[in-house]
C-alpha cells in the first residue's frame, strides 16, 4: 500500500527553496557561489525587537497563548492596520499565525470546496498554486505582461471570473516581479470586484513597506471599503522587520471567516510562538525608522541591478516599484549556446547554465508560472550583487 496520500501529488516542493539548497551544496563543495535566489532580507532583526523577545523569555512569557494571538499583539496589529492602511479591524477580526504562509494555507483550507477556483495573477509567488491545489481548489492563472509592468488589467480579471470563482488572490507588491499597485491602479480592479459579489479577495501585502521613490502600495479595503466584508488583508513581520525566522504573519478580515481560521489553527499549530509574538508587538509598536534606512539601501541596489542587467545582451529588465526582486526577460538569450556548450532553450536551462558556469544562483520564471524570465533577489549585500550582475553580463556576452 502507498504510504503517501494522493493529496501530495497535487503539489511540488518549493522550487525557490530547491535552488537555494543546490547553491548551498555547491558552496559547501568549494565553489564560489553568489546566491541571488533568497526571499529574505539580508538585514538583521532590529536589536529592540530581539530585546523584547529576551525580556519575554525572562518574564516567563513561554506558554500557550490565545489561538488567534495574544491580546497585546492583536491590538498592535489592529493599530498597524489603522495607521498604515486606514482600515478599522476589531481584535476579533484579527488572527496571528505562524508566518503569512499559514494565514494563506488556513484561509484556502477553510474555504475551498473541491473544484472551487482561485484567480491568481501571474507571475505569482510559488506557493499560491500549491496551497490552492492542496486545498482541492483550482488555480486559475491570469498572465500579466512585462509591457504592462507585470500588473493585472481589470478586463483580464473580469474575463477570468466564473460561477466557480471563490477567491481572487492579489500580491501587492508582488513576488517575483516587484510590481506594486497604487490606489488609482487598484480602483478599476475594485470596480470589477464590486460587480461580482460572490468573489472573495485575499490581499497579500507582506512587502507593503518595501516600495521606492515615494510609491505607496495601496490595499484593497482602503481603496474600496465596500469590499471589507469579503476581503482578507494579510501582512506580517517577515519582510518589513527582517524577521523571517520568527514566523509571525497576521490578517484582518470578517469575523465569521477569522473564526473559521481560528478553528482550523486550533487543531494544527495552536498559536504562533509566544516569544515571537512578544517580539512582533515591539516591532509593530516600536520606532519604525530603520525601515526607511533599509528601503534606501534596497532602492540603490534595485537601481544598480536594473541598470547592469539591461547592459547584458539578450536581457530586458523592467524597473519595478517594490519588494526586493526584479524579473528580467531572457527572450534574447533563447536559442543560443553558452561558453561551456549548454543550449539555452528556455528560462530553466538559462538559470542552470548560469549557476554551473558563473556560480550565480537565481530562480527560473516557470517556477512563478511565467517562463521566459528569471527572478533575482537583491536582498543580498551590494558587493555580492554587483559581482553577480557582472557575472550575468559576462555569461550573456559569451552566448553565441
Ligand atoms: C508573496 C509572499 N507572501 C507570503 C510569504 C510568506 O511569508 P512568511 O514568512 O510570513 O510566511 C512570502 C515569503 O516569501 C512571500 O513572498
Amino acid at each position: 500500500m502507498q504510504i503517501i496520500a494522493e493529496r501530495l501529488d497535487r503539489i511540488s516542493p518549493s522550487q525557490t527553496i530547491a535552488i537555494a539548497t543546490k547553491a548551498r551544496a555547491l558552496r559547501a563543495a568549494g565553489r564560489d557561489i553568489i546566491s541571488l535566489s533568497a526571499g529574505e532580507p539580508d538585514f538583521d532583526t532590529p536589536q529592540f525587537v530581539k530585546d523584547a523577545a529576551i525580556a519575554a523569555i525572562q518574564a516567563g512569557d513561554t506558554k500557550y497563548t490565545d489561538v488567534a494571538g495574544t491580546p497585546a499583539l492583536r491590538r498592535a496589529v489592529a493599530e498597524k492596520f489603522r495607521r498604515d492602511q486606514g482600515i478599522d479591524y476589531a481584535p476579533e477580526e484579527i488572527i496571528v499565525s505562524t508566518g503569512g504562509k499559514q494565514v494563506i494555507f488556513n484561509a484556502m483550507l477553510c474555504t475551498l470546496n473541491a473544484g472551487d477556483e482561485a484567480i491568481i495573477p501571474t507571475p505569482c509567488w510559488v506557493s499560491y498554486p500549491d496551497i490552492v491545489s492542496v486545498a482541492e481548489g483550482k488555480p486559475v492563472f491570469v498572465p500579466c505582461g512585462q509591457n504592462n509592468g507585470f500588473k493585472l488589467r481589470a478586463e483580464d480579471l473580469e474575463a477570468a471570473i466564473t460561477p466557480r470563482t471563490k477567491w481572487f488572490i492579489l500580491n501587492n507588491p508582488c513576488n517575483p516581479t516587484g510590481a506594486a499597485y497604487s490606489a488609482a491602479e487598484l480602483r478599476p480592479i475594485c470596480d470589477v470586484l464590486l460587480r461580482h459579489p460572490d468573489v472573495w479577495v485575499f490581499t497579500d501585502d507582506i512587502y507593503e513597506k518595501l516600495a521606492y521613490d515615494g510609491f505607496k502600495p495601496a490595499s484593497i479595503v482602503t481603496v474600496e471599503p465596500k469590499l471589507r466584508d469579503r476581503t482578507i488583508t494579510m501582512n506580517g513581520c517577515s519582510k518589513a522587520y527582517a524577521m523571517t525566522g520568527w514566523r509571525i504573519g497576521f490578517a484582518g478580515g470578517p469575523k465569521q471567516l477569522i473564526r473559521a481560521l481560528d478553528k482550523l489553527q486550533s487543531q494544527s499549530t495552536t498559536n504562533a510562538s509566544s516569544i515571537s509574538q512578544a517580539a512582533a508587538v515591539a516591532a509593530l509598536n516600536g520606532p519604525q525608522g530603520f525601515i526607511g534606512e533599509m528601503v534606501a539601501v534596497y532602492r540603490q541596489r534595485r537601481d544598480m541591478v536594473v541598470e547592469m542587467l539591461n547592459q547584458a545582451p539578450g536581457i530586458t529588465c523592467h524597473k519595478p516599484e517594490g519588494a526586493f526582486y526584479v524579473f528580467p526577460s531572457v527572450h534574447g538569450c533563447i536559442g543560443k549556446t553558452s561558453p561551456k556548450g549548454a543550449r539555452i532553450t528556455d528560462d530553466e536551462s538559462f538559470v542552470i547554465a548560469l549557476l554551473d558556469e558563473e556560480g550565480v544562483a537565481t530562480v527560473h520564471g516557470a517556477a512563478f508560472m511565467y517562463p521566459g524570465h528569471f527572478r533575482i533577489s537583491y536582498a543580498t549585500d551590494t558587493e555580492s550583487l554587483r559581482d553577480g550582475c557582472s557575472r550575468i553580463q559576462r555569461f550573456c556576452r559569451g552566448l553565441v
